[in-house]
């Protein structure tokens, strides 16, 4: 049976739920229309920093009180120019016919938001804003850490008229009030979630080294939940998600949580950019064993939605969980 696997996502169609994410995996035109190739619905650019944008505003860079870390930072600066940036999405508009969604990591609400209008200008279709806030602050409260947000969204949209996704990390005091009041913002989609880097120890050395860069298949645990909660809410904002996909079978569990769109980072630099026709075929070739013609007959299928109560369904889950294993 003839199945098809577009969907909708900011506004946009896509022929098959499968984006790129960001990473340097989407850092050149070469790449960009590989991944079209392969199948990819959309892709989103490799993140430009802020720090980028402000030394490309104000031509200076700011001092972090680390010097290794301003020297790494001017090194960026220089050889990742934001020109280049914008010149690389002028030339993905031109080649590409998939949607093409520049990245921009920020951990403030100030002094770079007007330069999204120029992403804007450059021909984006959409832009996802990755947000890079650690609350390591022990005097400010929660609400203090979640107003950046707010603000962040505020500028943001007056400074641009495409599409809006922002991609977040899960620990927040209460994920499904964030999403509402983005919504209620004006904000057009959430990315669930980041997946930010994490320490490790190296203790031969005793030193402090990156935890693994690249993701595993258990990690999708924390996010299907969330998304199926997400989904679950009477607000129309568009689910992207992230971490663990590493297959298409991962990616039908997420699309029955609720997802509109399925990104994809780790398992291709494990595969190759063209492992998406694999897991489009994976996709297509479940969705004839069930039955289902599009991704609407499926989306959203096993959310909360079937849960009045979904706090309490998943206390009970979490006790029979427990007290039965030996
Ligand atoms: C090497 C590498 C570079 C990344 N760079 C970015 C980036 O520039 N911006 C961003 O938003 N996410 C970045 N990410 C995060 C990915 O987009 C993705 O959210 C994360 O890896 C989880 O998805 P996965 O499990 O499919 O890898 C990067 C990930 C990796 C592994």
């Amino acid at each position: 049976m003839e199945n098809s696997l577009s969907t909708k996502y900011l506004g946009l169609t896509l022929k098959s739920p499968l984006i790129v994410s960001s990473s340097r995996l989407t850092s050149t035109l070469g790449q960009l229309k590989e991944a079209e190739d392969s199948g990819a619905g959309a892709v989103v650019l490799k993140s430009l920093f802020e720090e980028q944008i402000n030394y490309y505003i104000h031509s200076v860079s700011s001092s972090s009180g680390y010097p290794e870390a301003d020297d790494y930072l001017a090194n960026y600066i220089q050889s990742n120019s934001v020109d280049n940036y914008l010149d690389l999405i002028r030339k993905a508009k031109g080649n590409l016919s998939i949607p093409v969604i520049p990245s921009i990591n920020c951990f403030t609400p100030r002094g770079w938001t007007g330069f999204a209008k120029n992403i804007e200008e450059a021909g984006a279709d959409a832009i996802e804003i990755n947000v890079f806030f650690m609350p390591v602050d022990r005097k400010k409260s929660s609400a203090e850490s979640e107003k950046l947000y707010f603000d962040l969204i505020e500028s943001l949209k007056k400074s641009v008229k495409i599409p809006v996704a922002l991609k977040i990390g899960y620990r927040f005091s209460n994920i499904l009030f964030m999403i509402d009041q983005f919504y209620n913002r004006g904000i057009e989609g959430v990315v669930m979630f980041n997946r930010f880097y994490e320490p490790d120890v190296d203790i031969n050395k005793m030193e402090i080294i990156p935890a693994a860069i690249l993701s595993k298949e258990n990690e999708r645990r924390y996010v299907l939940r969330w998304i199926g909660m997400a989904s679950a809410q009477d607000i129309r904002i568009d689910i992207s998600a992230s971490t663990g996909v590493h297959s298409g079978q991962d990616a039908i569990k997420y699309l029955l949580a609720g997802a509109d769109t399925v990104q994809v980072c780790s398992v291709l630099y494990n595969k190759g950019i063209d492992y998406l026709k694999t897991m489009n075929q994976q996709i297509s070739e479940w969705m004839s064993l069930k039955g289902f013609k599009g991704i609407g007959d499926f989306r959203g299928k096993l959310n909360y939605a079937n849960y009045e109560k979904p706090g309490v369904f998943e206390r009970t889950q979490f006790m029979k969980y427990f007290s039965s294993f030996e």
